[in-house]
């Protein structure tokens, strides 16, 4: 871990134009800088530099932030790589923490793992290249395979010889402990003797995302079925299968460069993609996919085309991958590939052109793909029909965007022959029912675990009220700007876009707050029903509403004149109205609203604390401390907020 202060310096020394300088150009305009955006395709620049705010914005596609966070997203590095390239780029030494002993065995440890599956790769490599055994065996094998050398180096592709401790003897000649053999999974103990993990196989490479050798995969070049084609290494210290993808490292570049991601199934389906000339591909190696897999793929793309073997064979269970790319908000696709063939049998028989070709002709989205898939088995059974558009209405809604929903939800109906609206009540029905975890900020986790711990105030009408000026202004926001978007749609997670009457809703029902005034009460709660059915609450709603008592309401709070919110910019001569400045405002509101309740609660635990017996006060004490912690946490909240 890098050391606090360490960190500190790094910011205070990287100066933001000359970071961005090293990849953008830019030019002075006022106080900022200009240049072209680096994340996005445009020919005006719209990619701004604050040196005096020290951040970056592209007013195109909306990226931002500070130094750290350009070179983060530049580079697709973490935050802590990319304050070690930071470090690098201005000499600043790095003072690593002073990690607990513990901490700093592990990492000890794990270094010397990652030295001894280094050594592990140049010995399994020399033996198949200078090695008689190798050659004669290894080599003969890839090579009737039809792999070259330069595919063959650029894979560190290796051998493991018959003997079954020629790599442990080799190792420890060279100094290599046992102990880490055994860690990397390298070796066996039997007693006192240590044996090779893989003999007499192909060695794969399993490479890390920064391109150490983590762990290998290793293939038989025996036919017989009993012997396993594959033997891969344990998981380790330093290798979680579950969070890398074979290749990766090598297709990084070509995956950022083409916007896409190919996912295969094998090691040689790589090996022969590359050979063939296309570099953006990665195999998940035989496990399941898994949603840290995918996130992997999305910081360099958000397209992912899935290469099926022409075969059907396991094709059912792959199905769940998909599920899972798109609840990670990415696209995908799926290319079926010619019978009988897989991705390394057909890129061996086709140059890249053709292949690309061939892929971009045939991969079909996903809705398409499912139902051609799915309606061969459903023909004429009603039955399975419905359990087969449910399964793909299932797929449809783990896509987070809703406008991406809205457009397979249309193709879905096109193709089946459906009513889109029944799909879209099905699509729903299965969101709400997965959306428990959607609410964001748990006002009860600010100072108590204890869920049942919630404040809970019944609905009463108590005008002119403290609590009641509150509650006039959280309805004012809704009945005036409800239908305004408040957080906009975010094209990193694809999270849906949220308006002010959503996220107060959200806000109020995550910590189960109702409004006291029956009236406004009603008007949260029509607000909820008509979004529930897809349609924004507007102000003719209200000004419009049957209920005399809401319609003044809305009349009354939607003409009362608050332009005293209005705030002069001196400066600039502009007046910056309220709508321009709802993302703090409507926060703000709400968190003003729990702060009050949360002090009215205080205060009348404390009355009753003061006549408690023994046994009561000690419950109080609890709710007190609990409910002091809430306060404090809001009163910090808001004070952030109010800044600005
Ligand atoms: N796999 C494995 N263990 C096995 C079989 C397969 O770990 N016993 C993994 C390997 O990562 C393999 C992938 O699953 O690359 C796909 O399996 P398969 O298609 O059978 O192997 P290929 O990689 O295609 O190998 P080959 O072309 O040599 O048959
Ligand atoms: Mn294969």
């Amino acid at each position: 871990m890098i050391d606090h202060s360490t960190i500190t310096r790094i910011i205070d020394t990287s100066e933001i134009t000359d970071v961005i300088q090293d990849f953008v150009t830019l030019k002075k305009r006022g106080v900022n800088y200009i240049g072209l955006c680096p994340f996005h395709n445009e020919k005006t620049p719209s990619f701004t530099v604050s040196p005096a705010k020290g951040i970056f914005k592209c007013f195109g596609c909306g990226k931002g932030g500070n130094a750290v966070n350009f070179v983060m997203e530049h580079e697709h590095i973490s935050w802590p790589e990319a304050l070690r390239f930071l470090a690098r780029k201005y000499g600043i030494e790095i003072t690593e923490t002073e990690s607990s002993t513990q901490e700093k065995e592990k990492q000890d440890e794990r270094e010397s793992m990652m030295l001894v599956t280094g050594f592990a790769q140049k010995f399994y490599s020399l033996s198949l290249t200078e090695n008689t055994e190798g050659l004669a065996v290894g080599m003969t094998y890839l090579k009737e395979r039809g792999y070259r050398a330069p595919v063959i180096e650029k894979f560190q592709i290796g051998y493991s010889p018959e003997r079954r401790n020629s790599l442990a003897q080799e190792a420890l000649k060279n100094g290599y402990k046992p102990e880490y053999l055994e860690k990397t999974g390298l070796t066996i103990r039997n007693g006192d003797k240590i044996f090779d993990r893989f003999s007499s196989r192909i060695i794969f490479p399993i490479h890390s995302l920064s391109g150490k050798v983590i762990a290998f995969g290793a293939r038989t070049l025996k036919q017989d079925k009993k012997t396993a084609k594959y033997l891969n290494s344990p998981e380790s210290e330093i290798y979680h299968k579950s969070r890398v993808l074979y290749g990766l490292f090598f297709a990084k570049r070509s995956i950022v460069q083409n916007d896409k991601c190919y996912l295969v199934e094998g090691y040689t389906d790589v090996l022969s993609l590359h050979q063939a000339g296309i570099e953006n591909v990665v195999a998940s190696s035989g496990t399941a996919l898994t949603a840290e897999q995918v996130r992997l793929i999305k910081r360099f793309t958000k397209n992912i085309t899935v290469l099926y073997d022409g075969d059907e064979a396991g094709l059912k269970a792959s199905l769940r991958g998909i599920d899972l790319i798109l609840e990670e908000g990415m696209n995908v696709k799926i290319l079926m590939l010619p019978e009988g063939e897989d991705p390394d049998s057909y890129a061996k028989k086709t140059d890249s052109g053709n292949i690309s070709d061939y892929i971009s002709k045939n991969e079909l989205d996903f809705v398409l793909f499912k139902t051609r898939l799915l309606s061969e088995e459903s023909k004429d059974d009603p039955v399975k029909k419905s359990m087969m558009i449910s399964d793909i209405v299932r797929s449809i809604a783990k896509i987070p965007n809703r406008i991406t929903r809205m457009v397979y939800i249309r193709e879905c109906a096109n193709i089946l022959h459906i009513e889109e609206k029944i799909l879209y009540l099905e699509s729903d029905k299965i969101r709400n029912t997965d959306a428990e975890k959607k609410l964001k900020y748990k006002f009860n986790d600010a100072g108590s675990k204890d869920k049942k711990e919630s404040i809970r105030f019944q609905p009463g009408t108590d005008q002119g009220s403290e609590r009641d000026i509150h509650e006039r202004e959280i309805i004012r926001l809704v009945i005036n700007y409800g239908s305004r978007q408040l957080i906009p749609f975010n094209e990193e997670t694809g999270e849906q876009p949220v308006t002010v009457t959503g996220f107060i809703i959200n806000e109020l029902e995550s910590d189960e707050l109702q409004l006291s005034n029956n009236h406004y009460h009603s008007i949260i709660s029509e607000c909820k029903k008509l979004i529930e059915n897809d349609i924004t609450p507007a102000e003719k709603n209200f000004s419009n509403h049957p209920d005399t008592m809401i319609s003044h309401i809305a009349a009354d709070l939607l003409s009362s004149s608050y332009d005293i919110s209005r705030i002069w910019k001196r400066k600039e001569a502009y007046i910056e109205t309220e709508e321009e400045k709802l993302k703090h405002i409507v926060p703000s509101t709400i968190l003003a609203y729990k702060s009050f309740l949360v002090r009215h609660q205080l205060k009348e635990t404390e009355e009753k604390l003061r006549e408690a017996d023994n046994e009561e006060s000690l419950l109080l004490q609890q709710r007190y401390i609990i409910l002091k912690n809430t306060n404090i946490h809001l009163a910090k909240q808001l004070g952030n907020r109010i800044v600005f």
